[in-house]
């Protein structure tokens, strides 16, 4: 071997090796949230699954959430009206689909309905949203179970369909 090869294999080596121990490192630490398990929403206890009936009550609770390299201590505040509809748990969000407003039940003197202030979006009480109103799907919903007596909320999820 030349003696110029062998510096040119010798350089090219010792820069790679340096070069890795500066890529590792940055590269763990942009992916490691994404390799982490466990990192979903968890289920909070929002009250005794008795305390909801037919018409739709807010609830507001705290949710862990953590959202890539971002958790916010002491978790996020959330608000959901839970009505029983169907005699299953309904958990809607109170996040307008059309430009995210806080909707009201029976809000601005509706009857029966939930009512966004911001451009007069309806919805029915399962949170379908009503033709002919500026939102264009029905309000999320909140993963629910039940333990015991205890309503538990979870992931907020989108439906699909609407009017
Ligand atoms: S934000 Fe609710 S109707 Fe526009």
């Amino acid at each position: 071997m030349s003696r110029r090869k062998f510096l040119t294999y010798t350089i090219a080596s010792t820069a790679g090796f340096l070069a890795s121990g500066v890529l590792y490192p940055m590269v763990r630490f942009a992916v490691d949230p994404l390799l982490q398990k466990g990192t979903d929403t968890k289920f909070v206890d929002v009250g005794s699954v008795n305390e909801f009936g037919k018409d739709p009550k807010s609830v507001e609770f705290r949710i862990e959430r953590k959202d890539g390299w971002y958790k916010k201590e002491g978790g996020e505040k959330a608000t959901a009206w839970v009505l029983k509809h169907g005699g299953e748990i309904l958990a809607l969000s109170p996040i307008c689909k059309h430009l995210g407003c806080t909707v009201k039940w029976e809000g601005g003197g509706k009857t029966n309905i939930f009512y966004c202030p911001c451009h007069g979006g309806e919805y029915t009480k399962d949170g379908v949203n009503i033709p002919g109103t500026p939102p264009n799907a029905p309000l999320d919903v909140y993963a629910s179970k039940i333990e015991g007596d205890r309503l538990l909320l979870g992931p907020i999820k989108q439906r699909g369909g609407g009017a």
